[in-house]
């Protein structure tokens, strides 16, 4: 009896303080007893473990073969199982299960951590020195790949289902999963049956030839969400070079496989505006790209009518339509849901729950009836701060990150504004091509207007035979006579005697000056030639006004002839307007001659002339005074001789007597008169001097009236 409970007590304390971790249980693995190993292998205190199923601390793959295996146990059964402690870590178990004579329901399980392929890292009391150390080793191990930032897993190799046997932190982090959910599972769960993975042929291949591999995987999170896996492989060997794990290095690079996919959209989005692509398309593509980089968030992009100061969707394709309709034209205003405040402001606007939000009162209805929470609104400003569009995303959630995308957001409403002004630029350059189409179809009408005058035109020249060396040559003929005319011209021009031919412009200015009387009057041609009237210094101010009257009743088509003095000298003007080759006139040709001579000459002739006209008429008065004189005589002669025939008879002899006398008187006076008149050249040439003489007055009266009494009488 004694013996009997020492040996219980005995074995009692052995089962306590064994090294080798101990549980007894039922065929369903509750635990009854656990000793002090197992507590310290799992990390449990007794009453957190007694009672517990020992299957919840194994990995879920293994628990139906271990379940199997303690319905089964038929004297000593060996399972390997992989299980997992309180905090978490993974534990590679050799479970001895011993049945209990007599106690079909109980089974002590004698619990072995192995090193992944069997060899037990504490399988008796002699070698816990070896298992300490080996421990130690191990626990530096686990706290590195505890804290390794890389999912980590290990797997075994020689498990064809390649089951994890150990994974960090990092990767339940990375996956959402617990260390407890993926022990003993295959890594394809990550998969979520995203099987079209044309990188998982080549993570086939490496596995099946035991050798590294580094792949990119779709894989997802516990939540369902996916992510880029970054998988690297790495197989372990025994000593034997056997292959026994592999190890698994896993690296989330969503974000830069989201940033090279945000480049390849900006790519294509970029390739679109440079084809010129209709603005529809490429808006409707932004939007597609901002959706698929926005979970759960649709976009939009609405145009603002300037005028209107209303806003027009241009791109909403996965909008609800009730939803579209109901923002449809809604004027901008301080108050107007978030893209009419957005575009108002110039500004960015975040509603993060609209449903609360006062600016929402007239779309919040419509919002939450299509599941839309929050809103984020950006406005795109052109060069000229006006906004051009604003640029929206409506998100189901009100979890919306701004800062992890307001960049892309940015990205994407610069794109945007890129290919509105794009469409802005090949509009104006259309209207300028088809502006450019006009003009050149102008052009091209005028140039075949002007090829048929041509045509016609050398038609003509082949018609009238005129080759063009005859014309050459004709022109050469021409131009020389027109030299020598010119040089004659010239000539004539500078040796025009006593003269100066002047050639004015319509702007009163002297063209041509040349004539032999410059030289006489000290003038230079080259200071007249070229200059206005005014800036000649040798003209007074009145001869240069007189000349311009001159020269612009000229150039009005006037032939002047007129005569002015200058430096003592006369100089008669003649001057007859110059026409152009289409019949204008254009210059004034004055010809000045000096007459100086002439002048003298003519002022000599008519002085003699006056004379000779006085001279004349004093002759004449001389004549008709002689004739007078003459005739008083010869009538009283004529008279007396009558009257002496009529009285002829007798006792009349006194009267004939008194008619002789008066004849003989009268001869008398005759011959006086006659030798005046003789003595009228003397007189003319001076050499008849006065002289003084009686003159009996009283008998020259009383015969002048005796002989107008006989005249009378007659
Ligand atoms: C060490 C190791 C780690 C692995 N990690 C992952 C992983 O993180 N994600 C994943 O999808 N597959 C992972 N795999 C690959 C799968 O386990 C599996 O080999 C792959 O899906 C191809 O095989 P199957 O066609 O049988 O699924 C890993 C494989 C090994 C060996």
């Amino acid at each position: 009896m004694i013996a009997q409970i020492k040996d219980t007590v005995v074995l009692k304390r052995f089962f306590e303080y064994a090294a080798e971790a101990v549980v007894v249980m039922d065929t369903n693995s509750i635990i009854l007893k656990a000793n002090r190993s197992f507590l310290c292998l799992f990390g449990y205190r007794p009453d957190e473990i007694v009672g517990q199923k020992l299957v919840n601390h194994i990995v879920k793959a293994n628990r139906k073969k271990l379940l199997a295996d303690l319905q089964n146990v038929n004297g000593e059964t060996n399972s390997r199982v992989l299980g997992y402690s309180k905090d978490g870590s993974s534990l590679a178990l050799q479970l001895k299960l011993v049945s209990v004579p007599q106690e079909p329901d109980l089974l002590i399980a004698f619990v072995n951590q192995t090193d992944g392929h069997g060899d037990t890292t504490t399988t008796t009391a002699q070698s816990i020195t070896k298992a300490t150390s080996a421990q130690n080793s191990m626990d530096i191990h686990k706290k590195a790949l505890n804290a390794a930032g890389n999912g980590i897993l290990i797997v075994d190799a020689q498990d064809p289902q390649l089951p994890i046997i150990f994974s960090n932190p990092a990767f339940g982090h990375m996956t959402g999963y617990r260390n407890s959910e993926v022990l003993g599972l295959n890594c394809r769960f990550l998969q979520n049956g995203d099987r079209d993975q044309p990188a998982l042929k080549r993570l086939r291949k490496a596995i099946k030839k035991g050798v590294d591999c580094k792949v990119i995987l779709r894989n997802y999170r516990k939540d369902g969400s996916m992510f880029w896996n970054e998988l690297t492989i790495t197989p372990v060997h025994d000593q034997e070079q056997n292959l026994t794990h592999f190890i698994g290095v896993q690296h989330d690079v969503t974000k830069e496989k989201k940033a090279l996919q945000l480049q390849g959209d900006i790519r294509s989005i970029l390739e679109k505006i440079a084809l010129d692509q209709p603005l529809k398309t490429i808006t409707k593509h932004i939007v597609r790209v901002a959706e698929a980089h926005f979970n759960g968030c649709m976009a939009s992009i609405s145009l603002l009518n300037q005028k209107m100061g209303t806003l027009h969707q241009m791109a909403a394709p996965s909008l609800p339509k009730a939803f579209s309709k109901a923002v449809e034209g809604m004027a901008i205003g301080p108050e107007a849901c978030s893209c009419g405040v957005s575009a108002y402001s110039k500004s960015e606007v975040f509603v993060p729950d609209l449903a609360t939000d006062p600016n929402w009162k007239d779309y919040r209805e419509s919002a939450i009836e299509n599941h839309i929470k929050s809103c984020w609104s950006m406005p795109i400003i052109s060069n000229n701060q006006e906004v051009i569009v604003t640029f929206t995303m409506y998100c189901e959630s009100s979890n919306v990150t701004l800062k992890a995308y307001r960049e892309i957001m940015a990205d994407l409403s610069q794109l945007t504004a890129l290919a509105i002004n794009q469409h802005r630029i090949r509009i104006e350059l259309e209207a300028s091509r088809r502006k450019i189409e006009k003009y050149a179809q102008t052009l091209e009408d005028k140039v075949q207007a002007r090829t048929g005058e041509l045509k016609a035109t050398v038609q003509q020249l082949v018609e009238s035979n005129l080759s063009l060396e005859d014309q050459i040559k004709e022109t050469m003929i021409a131009e020389k006579k027109a030299q020598r005319s010119q040089a004659l011209f010239s000539a004539i021009a500078q040796n025009f005697p006593k003269g100066i031919i002047v050639v004015f412009n319509e702007n009163i200015e002297m063209v041509y000056v040349e004539g032999e009387e410059l030289g006489r009057l000290d003038l230079k041609k080259q200071e007249l030639e070229g200059k206005r009237l005014t800036d000649i210094p040798v003209f007074s101010k009145n001869q240069i006004e007189n000349i311009q009257v001159l020269v612009r009743q000229t150039l009005k088509g006037k032939h002047i002839s007129d005569e002015i003095t200058y430096n003592g000298n006369v100089y008669s003007i003649n001057s007859t307007p110059l026409y152009s080759d289409d019949n204008n006139i254009v210059w004034a040709l004055f010809v000045y001659s000096n007459i100086t001579d002439q002048k003298m000459v003519q002022n000599e002739l008519l002085k003699a002339l006056i004379s000779e006209r006085e001279l004349n008429e004093l002759k004449s008065r001389f004549i008709s005074m002689a004739s007078h004189e003459f005739r008083t005589p010869l009538s009283a002669i004529l008279s007396s001789a009558i009257l002496i025939g009529k009285q002829n008879e007798p006792g009349k002899e006194e009267r004939r007597e008194k008619h002789v006398t008066r004849i003989k008187a009268n001869v008398k006076n005759l011959v006086v008169i006659l030798n005046d008149f003789l003595s009228l050249s003397k007189l003319e040439e001076g050499k008849v001097l006065p002289k003084q003489e009686y003159f009996d007055l009283t008998a020259y009266i009383k015969t002048l009236l005796e002989e107008m009494e006989i005249n009378k009488k007659e």
